[in-house]
């Protein structure tokens, strides 16, 4: 047989687990009460039905003694001891024995000697077997003229006994095994209740978004999840301080590399206007637009460190509005070089959100600027701003972005094929969309209505903006 490997077996759940330790002791009790309260049944019905053996007893001895007196001899098919003889689930016999051991009448498989001498009031009780079958013995012995020294056994079989014993068991096992069977749901539910802290735990974990490493909250968390909080947020803290590494690293770097690159590109500007060099243009040209292009990525880099560090601090209330109106009008000079039609769609009035305005500058200044680098002269470009739920969206009338690429655009360094001839190095948004994980917002990308590409940053609601 293929056994599953241990790791793809599902692993138990602790509820189970807990549920299984908690009912096993139960069974075990359940099982341990039967073997006691069937001891204890047995025990009482055999009081009970002794009590009832000796009256038959008695009465026994009562009608020998009355037959002997009358007629000087016992008539076991009498009547009257047929009748205290007879029952109709047990068997009984009985014996009559004078004080010299001779028997006067009834069964002489019944064994004598089981009285103490001279006890003429109660019976003594023995088991004896009789064939195959178990029974309870009465020895009653007394004296009278009639028979002097008599001894009197009735003996009957078990039957009533052992169904007596297991009555009364049943009725109080079947109570313990309902209640038991009553408890699984209950200590099922109790259970859960116990462990909804670790479910709670477990959704504030998976709720967090990637840029959530501030410490997780031990208030309410009972003393056994104490630990792992802490270890959590020690882990916390590990990956904050590396991010944090890894960020100062590339703004250093960024930093390091502006100064060399400013100078580079102030020797090529220099060397460019130097006649001397007249039969160099062409490839100090190309150092130039090389030296752009460095000097643009080393911006970007800037950006997106800078976005990263800044996180959800400084938020400030500000208006929508107002701030897609600068962006657009910043961009319109060249917007007209390319024959774009570069417009603002929006009410006048503000749409205030909590938000940081130099984040969302980035955002909307990369969008723009994709729109306009991506869409053809003489193109259309709008920029919107809506205020149920506020946010703002860039369309364009360019080539648009196909639906299987929409995921990939927003990876860093991702560049499609075709805007291979644009320049760009592909981070412009990944820093969109850091912009808008630090401001709880949604980042769309779709199909917009003028034919082209539309990016939208729609934040949750009014008040989650301001939040
Ligand atoms: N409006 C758009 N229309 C068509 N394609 C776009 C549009 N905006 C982005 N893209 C595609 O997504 C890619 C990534 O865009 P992104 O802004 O991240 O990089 P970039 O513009 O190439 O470089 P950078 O923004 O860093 O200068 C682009 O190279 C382009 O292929
Ligand atoms: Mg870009």
């Amino acid at each position: 047989m293929n056994r599953a490997p241990e790791t793809l077996r599902s692993p138990p759940t602790l509820s189970r687990i807990l549920l299984a330790w908690l009912l096993a002791p139960l069974f075990v009790l359940l099982v341990v009460s039967g073997f006691l309260t069937y001891r204890y049944a047995a025990h009482l019905a055999e009081t009970e039905r002794d009590l009832a053996l000796e009256e038959v007893t008695d009465d026994v001895k009562d009608d020998v003694i009355a037959e002997l007196k009358s007629k000087g001899s016992i008539d076991p098919g009498s009547l009257t001891l047929h009748l205290l003889l007879s029952d109709n689930r047990d068997h009984r016999y009985f014996a009559v024995y004078d004080d010299s051991g001779v028997l006067l009448g009834g069964d002489p498989r019944l064994p004598r000697g089981q009285t103490s001498p001279g006890n003429t009031e109660r019976a003594l009780f023995s088991t004896i077997a009789l064939g195959d079958d178990a029974l309870r013995l009465a020895t009653m012995k007394g004296d009278e003229d009639a028979i002097p020294g008599y001894e009197i056994l009735v003996a009957e079989t078990m039957t009533r006994r052992n169904h007596l014993a297991l009555r009364l068991s049943r009725a109080v096992l079947i109570p313990q095994a309902l209640v038991i069977l009553l408890a699984i749901p209950l200590v099922l539910y109790g259970i859960r209740r116990g462990l909804r802290p670790i479910d709670m735990l477990r959704n504030t974990i998976t709720r967090r978004s990637p840029q959530e490493l501030n410490d997780l909250s031990s208030s309410g968390t009972p003393r056994e999840l104490l630990p792992v909080v802490a270890a959590l947020n020690g882990l916390l803290l590990r990956v904050r301080t590396a991010q944090e590494e890894q960020r100062r690293f590339t703004t250093d770097a960024a930093h390091q590399i502006k100064t060399p690159l400013a100078s580079l590109k102030a020797e090529i500007d220099l060397a460019l206007s130097d006649p001397a060099h007249a039969c160099a243009q062409p490839v100090l040209q190309r150092l130039g637009a090389d030296a752009n292009r460095l000097a643009h990525l080393v911006q970007q880099l800037l950006a997106l460190a800078h976005t990263e560090a800044q996180g959800r601090s400084g938020l400030t209330l500000l208006d929508l509005t107002e701030l897609a109106k600068e962006i657009t009008e910043a961009f319109l000079p060249i917007a007209d070089a390319h024959h774009i039609d570069l417009g603002f769609d929006g009410p006048e009035h503000t749409i205030p959100i909590r938000g940081n305005a130099v984040l969302l500058r980035e955002a909307m200044k990369n969008l723009v600027d994709n729109a306009l680098k991506f869409t053809p002269d003489g193109g259309t470009v709008t920029v919107s701003v809506d205020d149920t739920p506020p946010g703002f969206s860039v369309a364009d009338s360019g080539p648009g972005i196909p639906q299987e690429e929409r995921a990939h655009v927003l990876q860093r360094f991702h560049r499609s094929h075709d805007s291979a001839a644009i320049e760009g190095s592909g981070l412009g948004l990944a820093i969109v969309q850091q912009v808008a994980l630090s401001h709880t917002a949604n980042l769309h990308v779709g199909e917009s209505a003028l034919g082209g590409a539309l990016f939208s940053l729609t934040f949750e609601d009014r008040a989650a903006g301001q939040s």
